[in-house]
């Protein structure tokens, strides 16, 4: 392939350095688009989306009509994973995730991964369609979520606040640690499944990886991370993976060197100075703009975008939030933000 046809992203996934930086955004398809919550009122509930990849490829591609964007990330949810063991998962309108919470449950069973794999079948489907509707110069990003984040639903029940989920490890130990094993081998398939079906590289979503303890942090984060990354190599995957450990704090650096993760995202409480001293010389950094600034708009998005590129302007950098786009965001702003970095205001 001749460098112009390989996609940007890759290229800094690779560790070079480009001038704009490559930009997505996370959650690009969702809530904030009037398109994708007219897309939304034709599947019964939630999950039923994920697992049409009719609707999935469509609300992927709404993002990419409007903004010149860098990647594509696939439409699915890192609790199909839990739904596929044999859960039960909900969405209540408004309020988020439900599952039958663990905790409380004498003895903790799963269905195998191997079917889990097969009830997963509509995801790679998805992929497939996806790779082929998008041009060739768009990545396409598949994910997961990481064992612990993935964990601390299937203990609860329902997000909020992880205490329960973290009594549980003081609590449970062994069984946690069976968990985690189930989640490594189940997610690892999942996204091999994922890479198979054309993604180019992945993204592990660990959205609750704040308030551990440095040595509950190793247990739960950084061990399973690193078996899930060597399981995925096992299985024949060699693209780039991001982790993004969101809230990571001082465990970034264990993260970023003791996984075997390719890239980093970055939230947006951490600092760029703070995580390029952290991470590996030349690993690429995935961030950190604070997404309610594409509620404000205006001076103040201009400002944090710039800063934003500013501080990353010596790294390998692909231009992103520090957590997820808000419903409230607007595409208008988006629109000025995707300008602002790619150097066309
Ligand atoms: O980024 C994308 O555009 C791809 C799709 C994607 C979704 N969820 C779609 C979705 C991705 C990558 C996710 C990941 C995800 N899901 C995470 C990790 C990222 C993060 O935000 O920390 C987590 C923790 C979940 C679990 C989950 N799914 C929650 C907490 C919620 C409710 C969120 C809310 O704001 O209400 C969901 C539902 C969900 N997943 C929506 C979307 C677009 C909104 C539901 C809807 O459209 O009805």
């Amino acid at each position: 392939m001749a460098d112009q046809e390989i996609p940007a992203l890759l290229r800094v996934l690779n560790g070079e350095r480009l001038d704009p930086p490559p930009i997505w955004i996370m959650r690009q398809a969702g809530r904030y688009l009037p398109e994708y919550r007219e897309l939304r009122t034709r599947a019964k509930n939630f999950l039923d989306f994920c697992y049409s990849p009719a609707l999935a490829t469509e609300a992927v591609m709404q993002p990419l009509r409007r903004f010149p964007l860098d990647a594509a990330i696939l439409f699915s949810d890192i609790l199909v994973v839990p739904d596929a063991l044999g859960q039960k998962v909900w969405f209540v309108e408004g309020e988020g995730p439900r599952l039958e919470p663990l905790i409380g449950q004498e003895t903790w069973s799963f269905g195998d991964s191997e079917k889990a794999i097969q009830r997963l079948a509509p995801v790679y489907e998805a992929v497939e369609r996806i790779r082929a509707a998008i041009p060739k110069d768009i990545a396409l990003i598949g994910f997961a979520g990481a064992p612990w984040t993935v964990a601390t639903y299937m203990l609860q029940g329902r997000g909020g606040d992880k205490d329960d989920a973290r009594m549980e490890v003081y609590r449970r130990p062994e069984d946690v640690d069976a968990l985690l094993d189930v989640l490594v081998e189940t997610t690892a398939q999942h996204l091999a499944a994922q890479v198979r079906a054309g993604a180019d590289c992945l993204q592990i979503f660990e959205s609750w990886a704040e308030g551990l303890p440095p040595l509950i942090f190793q247990r739960v984060i950084v061990g399973p991370t690193r078996k899930l990354f060597a399981r995925v190599r096992e299985l024949g995957v060699t693209v780039p993976i991001i982790g993004f450990p969101r809230g990571a704090g001082s465990g970034i650096g264990a993260y970023a060197h003791e996984t075997g993760v390719n890239a980093l995202g970055v939230d947006t409480q951490t600092s760029a100075m703070e995580v390029i001293e952290a991470a590996p010389e030349g690993m690429a950094l995935q961030g950190n703009l604070d997404p309610l600034t594409l509620i404000v708009g205006g001076a103040a998005l201009e400002k944090a975008a710039r800063d934003v590129l500013n501080d990353f302007r010596f790294v390998p950098h692909i231009f992103n939030l520090g957590h997820g786009i808000t419903p409230q965001a607007t595409p208008e702003n988006v629109e000025r933000l995707v300008k602002i970095v790619k150097g066309q205001v």
